[in-house]
């Protein structure tokens, strides 16, 4: 799916304006504080995913709005409008009619590339496992939701342990979450892998990944494998009074050429990442069969020039519609629009 046209109205710093955007690569470019994660952050609601958690309004300050609006109109698989209202009452309609944001994200995929997810190749699991959820979300309808159980079960185990009581019932509530879970981000990790055999010439290195299970009992079955690492960690949980088998201490293993991703430089790590992510839309694209719109938001920073040259290539031969901010300056020969952003006000210029 692509988005042709965006309007806003009292959405954070952006002027009330109607764009038309690029079915292939669209530059956003202007200077620090302009608005351009906002235009991104404006896509990441309009294709489902809601507003940052930023804990400020998103309604413009100086507007005296309750509400903010966001409207989009998007093409590809399928012709369709989305509408968003945020701020005081949330509303969403997909084709002029109220939906939830799974809807959305069903008929718009999008992935989104955030400042903090650059540290996805070096940073905590927390950092990837956040990765692997979002995926899957798009991947397999239901993870969302099993997702929120699962997390809901963890707490109640946690008060329990934490109470120094008996946790066993909740083994009980997790065990078919957990491992349907640890299998939907199993198979996730194997289309990322799948995925990045297209992507030699982004890769600095040849990448291995795998999904570690947390406090896994060494079983290859899910369950089986839960049932045996609640034994093994039995004590040590009671002992930490915490819950350390399931999914929530899972990470996903990067190593190139069997070393540690770490032993790569920083924008060798950074074209990593974006490998990852052009990947994980080859995994959308071939399982829910709409073409995901890439959001990346100063993905360029750090890279030289044949590092700039070949995410540029990589993102224009996935065929992905994609949004790329960017405070540096943008080269005559960026293959797509750009449009400059100042104070809220966006202007194509190329
Ligand atoms: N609710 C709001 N109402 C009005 N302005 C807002 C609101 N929320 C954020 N802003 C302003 O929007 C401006 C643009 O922010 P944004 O993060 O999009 O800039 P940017 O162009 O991405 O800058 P950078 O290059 O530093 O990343 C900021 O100056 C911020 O103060
Ligand atoms: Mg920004």
């Amino acid at each position: 799916m692509r988005c042709s046209v965006t309007v806003t109205r009292f959405f954070r710093n952006l002027q009330p304006r109607r764009v038309e955007w690029e079915a292939g690569l669209n530059c956003l470019t202007g200077p620090n504080g302009a608005g351009k994660t906002n235009i991104i952050e404006c896509l990441h609601a309009l294709s489902g995913w809601g507003c940052f958690k930023t804990g400020a309004s998103p309604v413009a300050w100086d507007s005296g709005e309750p509400s903010a609006y966001l409207y989009g109109e998007f093409e590809g698989e399928e012709s369709v409008t989305v509408g968003v209202r945020v701020g005081s009452r949330t509303l969403v309609q997909c084709g002029g009619r109220r939906a939830s944001w799974t809807n959305v994200r069903e008929r718009v995929p999008s992935l989104a590339f955030l400042a903090g997810d650059l540290s996805l190749v070096e940073g905590t699991p927390g950092v990837r496992r956040a990765f692997l959820d979002r995926l899957c979300t798009l991947l397999f309808p239901p993870y969302a939701w099993k997702l929120s159980e699962m997390r809901r079960a963890l707490r109640c185990r946690g008060m329990l342990l934490k109470q120094g009581r008996n946790a066993a019932m909740t083994a009980k509530v997790l065990s078919p979450l957990v491992s349907w879970i640890w299998e939907s981000r199993r198979s996730s990790v194997a289309m990322l892998a799948a995925g990045l055999e297209r992507l030699s010439d982004l890769l600095p290195a040849p990448l291995e990944m795998r999904h570690a299970r947390g406090g896994g009992g060494g079983a290859d079955d899910p369950l089986e494998d839960f049932a045996r690492g609640l034994e093994r960690y039995g004590q040590r949980e009671r002992e930490a009074r915490i819950p350390l088998v399931g999914p929530h201490r899972d990470d996903m293993i990067l190593t190139n050429s069997g070393r540690p991703v770490l032993s790569l430089s920083r924008g060798q790590r950074r074209r990593t990442a974006v490998a990852l992510m052009i990947a994980a839309g080859f995994a959308v694209e071939k399982t829910v069969r709409r073409t995901p719109m890439l959001l990346l938001d100063e993905i360029a920073a750090e890279l030289d020039a044949d590092g700039h040259r070949r995410t540029v290539n990589a993102l224009l031969s996935s065929g992905f519609q994609v949004f790329a901010a960017t405070a540096e300056p943008v080269g005559t020969d960026w293959p797509g629009g750009v449009y400059v952003v100042e104070a809220g006000s966006v202007r194509r210029v190329g």
